[in-house]
């Protein structure tokens, strides 16, 4: 099938408050979350998974909150590697590596690295990532070494320069913990993403809610600005 699927992964906080636990324990249990997710996901025919884990504006809060975050991925990064290997994932990233801290940076490298030649499930972990930043780093880096107006900006060297210009668009964005904005995830990418909103918490999401949400994803009908619907495994029909 080869979807690519995004997940706003949102409702940390708000699980550990209505616990009266720490926001700290709610990112622990999003990350238990988020493996089973990642372990349902490659059964479900999603080709691609994007986990917006960190975002360019999550910097404002606590450094003891950002640092847990932090610290929660290196020990993520560190302890699936033979989960990977065994089912064949790739792990990718996608955000602006050169504010991250050098320890992080080198763990996702490494990791990207030790998996490169997986060819199953792809995961992009989009951490500090922002979907308008990623839009301006790729136009810097279409500028680079460009003199005068010699190059002339169209949506096709935008795409070609984003974090991985070789992943399709993603064909489903998914949004836990009942908001209904995009938080600067995947802009340019999701164009033509559908949307789909649960109100469940992230620390309370299973392999059942990502099998409702594909499910619901399956009965769309994606026009693309035209008339006709183009169905989701991409074949035109009446
Ligand atoms: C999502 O959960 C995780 C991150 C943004 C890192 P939150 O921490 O945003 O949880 P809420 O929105 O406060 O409930
Ligand atoms: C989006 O959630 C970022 C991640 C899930 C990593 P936020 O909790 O940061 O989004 P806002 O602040 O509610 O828009
Ligand atoms: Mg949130």
């Amino acid at each position: 099938m080869g979807l690519h699927v995004g997940i706003i992964m949102d409702g940390n906080g708000r699980w550990a408050r209505a616990r009266g636990f720490m926001r700290t324990q709610g990112h622990l249990e999003g990350l238990k979350a988020a493996k089973q997710i990642v372990k349902a996901a490659s059964g479900m025919g999603i080709d691609f998974l994007t986990l917006y884990v960190f975002s360019t504006e999550n910097w404002k809060r606590t450094a003891e909150e950002v640092g847990f975050i932090m610290g929660l991925v290196r020990q993520y990064l560190k302890a699936e590697f033979t989960f990977c290997r065994e089912n064949h994932i790739r792990v990718r990233h996608t955000g602006d590596l050169s504010r991250l801290p050098p320890d992080v940076v080198k763990d996702i490298v490494d990791v990207c690295r030790d998996t490169e030649a997986f060819t199953g499930m792809q995961v992009i972990l989009a951490l500090n990532y922002g979907g308008r930043d990623e839009i301006v780093r790729a136009v810097n880096k279409a500028l680079t070494g460009v003199s005068g107006n010699a190059l002339e900006i169209n949506e096709n060297v935008i795409a070609d320069h984003l974090d991985n210009p070789d992943i399709p668009d993603p064909d489903l964005i998914i949004r836990t913990a009942g908001e209904y904005r995009t938080s600067n995830f995947l802009l340019w990418e999701a164009a033509y993403a559908e949307y789909y909103i649960s109100e469940k918490l992230w620390p309370d999401w299973s392999d059942a809610d990502l099998a409702e949400a594909i499910e619901n994803f399956q009965k769309r009908e994606r026009r693309y600005g035209g008339v006709r619907a183009v169905s989701v495994s991409g074949n035109h029909h009446e």
